[in-house]
């Protein structure tokens, strides 16, 4: 997957991504992230990227040439999806990270303290998304935190333990709880089942988990999930969740 974000501060994305699984990601090709910055395209001397907003008011905003430029520097293909990072956008979920995972180029477009000028967006057919109903002062880190996410569900980037199978809202659930040595620690101790070796029994206990979890920290996923649940083993520990908490 080649992901190319334009930023008028490509350092936020080379800086960020020179670390852990997602430097291992570039460095063993499963992805690539080129940040190309549009004040490289303008045509003005003083490398304006901005100007004040026709019909008055306050700020600049981000202009086309210099943009429309960059994004016509970049070689696409059929399976290219345009991003613009936006706070009206789409909100992005995990679904939507798993659907992107399948494509083979993603841009990206990021704003910065200003608003674009909405040709921008008609130009690079671009589909607006955000991270979450509250404003940031740029789309660097929304592009970085779906770069992230959108990694983790390529084929072959994670390694079989850390797969992304199992994640939170992977099936509608969030994660069970994990434990690790040693076995008491301050008074606190690991569930009897986890040290007992039926593998089994685990697996029973970490479904039921994740239900229960998923009940207490996130109601609506719950329902979500109880409402479409058809698996026989799934439907008998969904009702001894929903009787421990008489629903
Ligand atoms: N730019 C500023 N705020 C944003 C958000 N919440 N999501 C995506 N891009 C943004």
């Amino acid at each position: 997957m080649k992901f190319d974000v334009l930023t008028l501060f490509p350092e936020m994305i080379n800086q960020a991504c020179s670390h852990s699984i997602i430097a291992r990601g570039i460095e063993s090709g499963v992805i690539e992230i080129n940040a190309v910055n549009p004040r490289d395209f303008t045509k003005d001397k003083h490398k304006k990227v901005d100007d004040t907003p026709f019909g008055g008011g306050a700020g600049m905003v981000l202009m086309c040439q210099p943009y429309f430029d960059c994004f016509d520097s970049i070689e696409k293909d059929n399976n290219t999806e345009v991003i613009i990072l936006s706070p009206q956008g789409q909100t992005f979920n995990q679904k939507m990270s798993c659907k992107l995972a399948e494509k083979k180029h993603i841009i990206m477009i990021c704003g910065h303290y200003e608003g674009f000028d909405e040709r921008i967006k008609l130009y690079t057919k671009a589909k607006e998304v955000s991270i979450g109903d509250y404003v940031l002062t740029g789309g660097e880190l929304p592009a970085l935190c779906m770069i992230d996410s959108i990694s983790r569900n390529i084929d072959g980037f994670l390694g079989k333990i850390d797969s992304a199978h199992y994640d939170s809202f992977a099936d509608g659930l969030l994660e069970y709880p994990q434990y690790t040595k040693p076995r008491e620690y301050y008074g606190l101790s690991v569930p009897e089942v986890l040290v007992g070796g039926n593998h089994l029994e685990i697996a029973k206990w970490r479904r039921k988990q994740q239900m229960l979890v998923t009940l207490k920290k996130r109601p609506d996923l719950f329902e979500k999930f109880q409402k479409k649940c058809e698996n026989k083993e799934d439907l008998k520990l969904l009702n001894e969740v929903i009787k421990e908490f008489q629903i």
